[in-house]
């Protein structure tokens, strides 16, 4: 994943935004990385994501995700189809 490739597809919440709320706020919890710009709190699909990145930068390593953006958007629409989410954020 690309450091301007969204991680939280609902709110447009780039790998780049997280990892510079990660090295300047600290979050202590994985969903204190919802503070940044809401990251998680859409359809909840970027969670497992999220929990990566803050375990990633809790060990000192850097924060990528090994994820292809067409492949992660695509598997996020199946799950949104999957779970009856009908919601209109970010497609
Ligand atoms: S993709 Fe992050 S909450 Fe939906």
């Amino acid at each position: 994943m690309d450091q301007d490739d969204h991680v939280c597809l609902c709110f447009r919440v780039s790998l780049r935004k997280l990892n510079t709320f990660l090295h300047c706020e600290r979050p202590r919890v994985a969903s204190e990385l919802s503070e940044c710009f809401g990251a998680g709190t859409g359809c909840h699909w970027c969670v497992p994501f999220l929990k990566e990145l803050h375990r990633q930068w809790q060990n000192g390593q850097q924060c990528n995700l090994d994820e292809e953006k067409d492949d992660y958007a695509r598997h996020r629409a199946a799950y949104r189809k999957r779970i009856g989410d009908s919601t209109k954020v970010d497609e």
